[in-house]
């Protein structure tokens, strides 16, 4: 199976994409994971993409399409892939389809993640991440047991710099103008499923799955 996930930042693409490629077998590819990894490892990358993540800009087209080529290039997106964070904007799903097209692997399903603003805000603002396996929580509605410690892995747990009220707020006016737009652009393709997601994490994959075999 072959899925995007679209979905304003905070509107749990990333939490969903995870429980999705266990219950489907496929890679999940997260392109602010894969910036985050290169921000840690110092690489030319990762220092190029920080200055664009910390202020809630989009990294630039350029950049991102190359780097989610190389990455689909890789044998193990065969048995099916969940894209999440990428497209963002028309130019990167145009691309998409391009590289797609070549490989003869068309999208299955574009999955729009929809969720009021108000509740992304509080989303965003309580999350905490692990440094090391990147699973996710949240202060309150997924606290990790014992605080800054990950359940998972024992890693530490901390806050995105990109989880700032002045940042969310931009990231939430560029998902407006940059993101948003891709919503049409799939429904005219006849790939656009609308996922409710204000439910518990298991509701929302329920509601996935459902729409998936359906
Ligand atoms: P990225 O990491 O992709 O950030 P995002 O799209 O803003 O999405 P988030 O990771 O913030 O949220 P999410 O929807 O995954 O929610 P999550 O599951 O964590 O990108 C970061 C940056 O990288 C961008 O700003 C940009 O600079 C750059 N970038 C990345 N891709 C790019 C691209 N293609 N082009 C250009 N630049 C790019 O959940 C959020 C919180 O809510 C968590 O605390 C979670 O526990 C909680 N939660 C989730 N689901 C539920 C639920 N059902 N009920 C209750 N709580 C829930």
């Amino acid at each position: 199976m072959r899925l995007v996930l679209l979905g304003a930042p905070g509107a749990g693409k990333g939490t969903l994409a995870k429980q999705l490629s266990k219950a489907l077998g496929v890679v999940h590819i997260s392109t602010g994971d894969i910036f985050r990894e290169e921000v840690a490892a110092g690489t030319e990358l990762g220092k190029k993409a920080k200055s664009y993540m910390d202020r809630g800009a989009l990294v630039p087209d350029e950049v991102v399409i190359g780097m989610v080529k190389q990455r689909l290039s890789r044998p193990d997106v065969n048995a099916g892939f969940i894209l999440d964070g990428f497209p963002r904007t028309v130019p990167q799903a145009e691309a998409l389809d391009k590289v797609l097209e070549e490989s003869n692997q068309p999208l299955d399903a574009v999955l729009d993640i929809v969720v009021p603003e108000e509740t992304v805000v509080r989303r965003l603002s309580g999350r905490r991440v692990c440094r090391q396996c990147g699973a996710i929580y949240h202060i309150d509605n997924m606290p990790t047991k014992q605080e800054g410690v990950c359940d998972k892995c024992g890693g530490e747990v901390y806050q995105r710099d990109d989880d700032q009220p002045e940042a969310i707020r931009q990231r939430l006016k560029v998902y407006a103008e940059a993101t948003a737009p891709l919503t049409d652009y799939y429904r005219t393709k006849g790939l656009l499923r609308p996922v409710d997601g204000t439910g518990t994490p298991e509701e929302v994959l329920g509601t996935a799955l459902a729409l998936l075999k359906g």
